[in-house]
């Protein structure tokens, strides 16, 4: 069957297929190597895409910004606070208008049980490819960073293990949605999965459901355990990083007894001396530094986190290129 991806939505990698992946992840390296090249890329040449944000954001609004113009095309920051949305004009309206003045919309909309439906329903209505840039169940751009940065660093993945590790942090009531992407990804390309967190912090069965159907169809495992140490132990690659307790508790308050139950769970020199000698380390960044980990780790030579960051540009813009510019 002939895989089109012109117009394609990306709200979650689960809507991809294996094959689609792999070249969403191709399609990246030869951007990357462009890049590092001085080689021109106009494959968007005069393309719009807006990019609406309900949340702050760093690496996914520059990653998106910089891509779009790297490909030829321009990107329209939309603080959602200073759109209609604020006076509460409807998602289809929204959708409507921008797909006709442009060729795709990527949102982030992290607010829990409506972050996700909120990019359902801009796609019923978009003429356009709708790009989810995090919403409360999925970060996919995230998501596939993180593969290209693992491919990058290890080649093929299959028996690679992997601890998707719970910290502890008070920035934020971080969303689920970094582990729920990776929890369900990282099987599908044989890895031995392990998700590690303190009772409280669970992601929703219907996705450890789905994780576990994705590792047993492509041969990967997942483990789920509530000991730290043995999510570190034989590892060689750990992401720990901070989520909120959104399954079991839909209360917004960052700091509240269960979390400050859990400041152990902290990466720190210590717990990186139970994994592999040549562990690396990752995070999607932000990181609350000392508190999900100590600097000596995020700073130290296990850490991949800025080429994990970077990849986010060649990704983003691979990203772009399929869904708005392809056949
Ligand atoms: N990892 C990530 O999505 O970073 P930002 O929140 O800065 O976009």
């Amino acid at each position: 069957m002939q895989t089109i991806f012109k117009g394609k939505h990306f709200i979650t990698l689960q809507d991809w297929t294996k094959g689609e992946i792999d070249t969403l992840l191709e399609v990246s390296f030869d951007l990357k190597k462009k890049f590092a090249m001085g080689i021109p890329t106009p494959y968007l040449l005069y393309k719009t895409i807006f990019l609406m944000f309900f949340e702050q954001s760093t690496r996914t609004r520059n990653s998106m910004e910089a891509g779009i113009a790297h490909l030829g095309g321009h990107g329209t920051f939309l603080d959602t606070s200073t759109m209609q949305i604020s006076h509460g004009e409807e998602v289809k309206d929204t959708a409507v208008i921008l797909s006709r003045y442009g060729h795709s919309i990527a949102c982030r909309n992290c607010f829990w049980e409506v972050g996700n439906k909120y990019l359902r329903e801009m796609a019923k209505w978009s003429t356009a490819p709708i790009l989810n840039l995090q919403c409360d169940l999925y970060h996919p751009m995230q998501g596939i960073a993180d593969l290209m940065t693992m491919k990058e660093k290890i080649g093929d993945l299959k028996g690679t293990k992997v601890s998707i590790i719970w910290a502890y942090a008070t920035s934020h009531k971080k969303p689920i949605s970094v582990p729920l992407t990776q929890v369900l990804l990282f099987p599908r390309y044989g890895m031995e999965v392990t998700l590690a967190y303190p009772k409280g912090y669970d992601l929703p069965d219907w996705a450890i459901k789905q994780a576990k159907e994705n590792a047993e169809k492509h041969g990967g495992t997942l483990t789920i355990t509530h000991d730290i140490e043995e999510a570190y132990r034989g590892a060689d690659i750990v992401i720990p990083k901070n989520w909120g307790s959104w399954v079991t508790n839909q209360k917004g308050e960052v700091v509240d007894a269960l979390l400050e139950s859990c400041k152990t769970w902290k990466c720190t020199e210590k717990m990186m001396k139970l994994a592999n000698k040549d562990v690396m380390y990752m995070h999607a960044l932000p990181a609350d530094r000392e508190k999900e980990v100590e600097n000596s780790v995020i700073d130290g030579p296990h850490s991949i986190v800025y080429d994990e960051a970077e990849n986010r540009l060649h990704t983003a813009k691979a990203v772009m290129t399929l869904t708005m510019g392809s056949k």
